[in-house]
C-alpha cells in the first residue's frame, strides 16, 4: 500500500545569515548612498518604515535599469538578475512573528513561520513575496470550474490562467465510464483533483514534490469537508512513493525546459533533461492495463523560442509504451491589452493529450 507523508513541514524563506554588520537606512537617509551599498554587496537594514524599503527598491531599480527598460531582451534579462541579486541585500527586521517597521502590511505567515522572540532578518523581496502570498491565501482564488474558492498556501503553485482547467473540464464531461482511482501528479493547489471529484472520480491521490502544495490541498479539503477516503495527499518525486496501479494519471507538468544558463530554478515552471522520460517510464509502471494518462501541455516552449522538441510527440515516436487516444487544443486566452506581455503569446495554444497504456 502507498505510504502517506504526514509530516507537513513547509518550505519557508530562509532568514539572512549576516556576514557583516548591516548599514542602516531611514526615511531621511541618503538614498543614492544606500543604493551604492546594495550594489557593493553590503547589507542595508531598513530601520523605520516599510515605505522606506519600497522607496529604496524603486531607486535601485532606476539605477540598474536606467531609462530604457525592456529595449533589448538579453540586456533586460541581465538587468533583471542584477536587480534581484542586489535587492536581496536589503533587509527587514522580524521579531516574534511581526515586521519591526512602522506601517507594514499584516502578513499572517510571519506569525506561523517565525514565532521566535529573537530578531531575525528577511530580505525585502522575501517579505514582499510573503505579503502577496498572504493576500492570495486569505482572499482565495475563484476558478471558473469550481464553486468554492481555493486558498493557496505559501509557496504553492496555483494557476492564474484557466485554459488548461477548461480543457480538462470538457474532457471530464465527456467520460462515460466510471474512473475508480486517479492520481493528480504535480497537483499544486489541487485544482485538477477537485475537478475530478466533482465529476465522479471515486478516489484521487494528489501528489507533489513540494510539501507546501500538500499543506495547501489538505487545508482546502478541510474547508470543503472532503475526507481522506475520497482524496489523499502524498509528497513524492514523481512516482517514488507511490505503489498502487491507477486507472488515470493526470499531469499538468512544467512547460519549459531549464536553460543552460541555470535560469529556471522553479520546479513548477521548468523541467530538467530526462524529466519526461522518467515520467512516462514510471507512469507506465503505475497504470493498470489499458489505464490512461491525461497530460496538459502547451507550445509555450516553441513560441518562447526555447526549442522545437515536444515531450509527448517524442515519447510517442520513440517508445512503445503508450498510444494516442485524443488530442484537444485550445487557443490560449489573451490577456487584456493592459496586461498583455508579449505579442507572440497570440500563437500560444494549450493541449490536452489523452494516452492509453499499451
Ligand atoms: C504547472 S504546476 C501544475 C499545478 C496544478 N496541477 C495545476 O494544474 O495548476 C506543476 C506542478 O508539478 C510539481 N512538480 C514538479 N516537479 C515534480 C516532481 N518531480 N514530482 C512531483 N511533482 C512535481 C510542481 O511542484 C508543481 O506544483
Amino acid at each position: 500500500m502507498t505510504e502517506f507523508n504526514k509530516a507537513g513541514i513547509p518550505d519557508i524563506p530562509e532568514p539572512a545569515v549576516l556576514k557583516h554588520k548591516p548599514k542602516s537606512v531611514e526615511k531621511k537617509s541618503d538614498m543614492d548612498q544606500a543604493v551604492l551599498w546594495l550594489m557593493e554587496g553590503k547589507y542595508v537594514l531598513v530601520e523605520d518604515e516599510y515605505s522606506t524599503g519600497l522607496r529604496l527598491l524603486s531607486e535601485l531599480k532606476k539605477k540598474v535599469f536606467g531609462k530604457q527598460m525592456k529595449e533589448n531582451f538579453k540586456k533586460y534579462r541581465d538587468q533583471r538578475s542584477a536587480y534581484h541579486f542586489f535587492s536581496n541585500n536589503l533587509l527587514t527586521p522580524i521579531k516574534a512573528g511581526e515586521v519591526g517597521l512602522d506601517k507594514s502590511p499584516e502578513i499572517g505567515w510571519l506569525e506561523r513561520f517565525y514565532p521566535e522572540k529573537a530578531e531575525i532578518y528577511l530580505s525585502f523581496p522575501q517579505l514582499q513575496g510573503l505579503n502577496s502570498s498572504w493576500q492570495w491565501y486569505i482572499n482565495g482564488i475563484k476558478y471558473p470550474v469550481l464553486s468554492e474558492k481555493l486558498h493557496p498556501y505559501y509557496g504553492t503553485y496555483f494557476p492564474t490562467r484557466f485554459d488548461h482547467l477548461l480543457l480538462f473540464e470538457s474532457w471530464l464531461k465527456q467520460q462515460n465510464s466510471k474512473i475508480n482511482l486517479a492520481i493528480d501528479m504535480g497537483a499544486g493547489c489541487g485544482i485538477l483533483s477537485f475537478q475530478m471529484l466533482n465529476h465522479g472520480v471515486q478516489a484521487v491521490i494528489a501528489s507533489d514534490i513540494n510539501p507546501n502544495a500538500l499543506l495547501s490541498i489538505r487545508e482546502d479539503m478541510d474547508r470543503m469537508n472532503i475526507d481522506s477516503s475520497k482524496m489523499k495527499t502524498i509528497q513524492s518525486d514523481l512516482f517514488q512513493k507511490i505503489n498502487d496501479p491507477h486507472d488515470l494519471i493526470v499531469f499538468n507538468p512544467p512547460w519549459l525546459p531549464v536553460k543552460s544558463n541555470g535560469e529556471g530554478l522553479d520546479d513548477a515552471i521548468y523541467y530538467r533533461p530526462g524529466f519526461f522520460d522518467r515520467f512516462f517510464s514510471e507512469a507506465y509502471d503505475h497504470l493498470k492495463p489499458e489505464g490512461r494518462i491525461v497530460l496538459l501541455f502547451s507550445n509555450l516552449a516553441q513560441v518562447e523560442g526555447y526549442h522545437d522538441e515536444h515531450p509527448v510527440i517524442s515519447e510517442l515516436a520513440l517508445n512503445n509504451r503508450f498510444k494516442k487516444v485524443d488530442l484537444i487544443k485550445r487557443k490560449a486566452a489573451q490577456k487584456s491589452k493592459k496586461t498583455k506581455r508579449r505579442d507572440h503569446r497570440k500563437k500560444e495554444y494549450i493541449e490536452l493529450w489523452e494516452l492509453r497504456r499499451h
